[in-house]
């Protein structure tokens, strides 16, 4: 099969591009070849590969700055993803599309079911809603997956914040009143494969929800993170790790209180069994600790 993956640069693409060509033949364009940003790129690219299935791990994913940059956002997370769902109806192709806990307002104590309505609270959620109902409408054989507070050994994502401060710091101030559960890129990209195969086997889709067992804080991981990085004896300054609550720590963009999702259709239709937050995030850290150690 032949198969386009879209941000095949990003935390989550480089993970997948090796897990997917168990699939097929992977075809991984850059931005520079690729930019979901411009329609007549998309088409022109797609028209290229004419791929018989779409995997968009692509995203405008600065939470912050997209409340200044509504309009790139929305044509990276909204419009492009359109494209490629009217390109694949149109042509027999599968397209796999990631969406994120951020569609949702947080509100309520209770994990989020798929079948939950999305109410986002600040405009990348509102983008990537925007995506997602794209996909929905469209009638290309799609799956849309959605996961939470996505972490890898590279790339821009919390745990690598917390490593960096917990070196530079003696006390790091951090969220508690956000719950969720911390998702490793390794983990999905390998769940994604199994979930793919499933879907293809059977053309049954629509939205699934997929991250790790169990529940946390920010502040709850930040421990996880530095008690693990001690373990494996990394140096750290850090001292003192405060919990504090999201009004003492404003940002442009309002977050979600509430990211907790109902796995019960990933479990139980795609047969996948995620492992518990603190088991997923051991390989990181290793991964970590191993590229510290080198010179
Ligand atoms: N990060 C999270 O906490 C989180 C949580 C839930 C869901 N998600 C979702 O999970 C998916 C993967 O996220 P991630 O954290 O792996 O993202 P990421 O590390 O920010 O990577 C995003 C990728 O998208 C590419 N991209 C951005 N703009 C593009 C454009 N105009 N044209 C082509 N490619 C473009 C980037 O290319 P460059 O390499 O050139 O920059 C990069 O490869 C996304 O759908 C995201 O919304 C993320």
């Amino acid at each position: 099969m032949d198969i386009l993956l879209l941000g095949a640069y990003g935390q989550l693409g480089r993970v997948l591009h090796g897990k997917l060509a168990q699939l097929g033949d992977v075809a991984a364009p850059s931005r520079m070849e690729f930019d979901l940003a411009r329609e007549d790129s998309v088409r022109r690219g797609l028209n290229a590969a004419r791929p018989e299935l779409i995997v968009n791990a692509a995203a405008y994913t600065d939470v912050d700055r997209a409340e200044k940059e509504r309009d790139v956002a929305q044509k990276i997370n909204a419009h492009a993803p359109a494209v490629l769902a009217q390109w694949a109806a149109a042509h027999d192709a599968a397209l796999l599309h990631y969406s994120t806990d951020y569609v949702f307002d947080g509100k309520g104590r209770t994990p989020h079911r798929e079948s939950d309505p999305a109410e986002p609270v600040n405009i990348y959620g509102e983008t990537k809603r925007a995506g997602e109902v794209a996909v929905a409408e469209s009638r290309a054989a799609h799956l849309i997956i959605r996961t939470s507070w996505l972490y890898d050994a590279q790339g821009a994502n919390f745990l690598r914040t917390i490593l960096r401060l917990a070196k530079e710091r003696k006390t790091v101030r951090i969220v508690e009143d956000q719950i969720g559960a911390p998702t490793p890129a390794w983990w999905l990209a390998g769940a994604s494969v199994e979930i793919l195969q499933r879907f293809l086997e059977r053309r049954r889709g629509g939205l699934l929800h997929a991250a790790t067992a169990g529940t946390t804080s920010w502040y709850g991981f930040a421990q996880a993170i530095i008690d693990g990085a001690r373990d494996r004896q990394l140096p750290l300054s850090v001292e003192e790790i405060k919990p504090i609550a999201t009004r003492d720590y404003p940002t442009p963009a309002a977050r979600p209180e509430n990211s907790v999702f109902d796995l019960t259709r990933l479990r139980t239709e795609f047969d996948v069994n995620p492992p518990h937050w603190r088991d997923a995030l051991s390989p990181v850290l290793d991964e970590f600790a191993d590229a510290a150690d080198k010179p």
